[in-house]
């Protein structure tokens, strides 16, 4: 898979291109890129944003900017680009991220990410140039930038060879194999602490039991909502 992320901010993503997970998938043929919007801007001086018409606060991403990005990158009418390959608009009102998506996306050969900052991005770059406009939940951050890492992490451990372990994505919280339940609790050494003891199912080497045993508490854990 190829991941091409626009931002102001390339900087930010040094951090997250180090993690183990994207690192191994690097290996198994995982492109990154970062391409910055001010690095083709066709405004003076940098400039990449403008106040919004109507008025209010905060500046907003400009179409045209983002326009001449696409543009440098792919070699085509951006508007063009949603038709071709997968391009996300990071916002905060649009469609949730889940397992069901990160699946979806993680199905793709090619994923465009565009970050927007400040206010966000003119309309018409949601409307004309993206595929997808998606969020990681119902609350504003100040930068698309945390939102991408969060989407391309979900995305990039789906990967084969991500993973250290082949099953751990397979089997892991809301996955089909729990039935889209969270998952089970996870206990290590030592067996017993403070007189918390580890309950004595998984200590006995019984796989059928202990399997039911998962499934039974990834169930309970769907029909109470999130644990304390
Ligand atoms: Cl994708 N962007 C921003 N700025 N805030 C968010 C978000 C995205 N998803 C949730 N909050």
């Amino acid at each position: 898979m190829k991941i091409d992320v626009f931002t102001l901010f390339p900087e930010a993503f040094e951090w997250f291109e180090g993690q183990r997970h994207v690192r191994n998938a690097f290996g198994s043929g995982l492109g990154f890129a970062c391409v910055n919007y001010r690095d083709t801007t066709p405004l003076t001086g940098g400039q990449v944003d403008d106040t919004p018409f109507g008025g209010g606060a905060g500046m907003v991403l400009r179409v045209d900017v983002v326009a001449a990005a696409l543009e440098a990158r792919y070699r085509v009418d951006p508007q063009h680009l949603p038709h071709r390959r997968r391009v996300l608009a990071l916002t905060p009102g649009g469609r949730v991220l889940d397992d069901a998506f990160v699946d979806e996306l993680a199905a793709e050969p090619e994923l465009t990410v565009l970050c927007g900052r400040y206010e966000g991005f003119d309309e018409r770059i949601i409307e004309h140039f993206a595929s997808d406009a998606v969020s990681i939940g119902r609350y504003v951050l100040a930068g698309g930038e945390l939102a991408a890492m969060v989407v391309c992490d979900a995305v990039i451990r789906k990967l084969p060879g991500a993973l250290g372990h082949a099953e751990s994505a397979w089997e892991e919280s809301f996955s089909a194999a729990l039935e889209g339940a969270p998952e089970y609790p996870h206990y290590t050494r030592p067996a017993e602490y403070r007189g918390w003891r580890v309950p004595e199912v998984l200590l006995s080497g019984h796989h059928a039991n202990i399997k039911e045993w998962r499934l039974e508490q990834s169930r309970a854990r769907a029909n109470q909502g999130p644990q304390p």
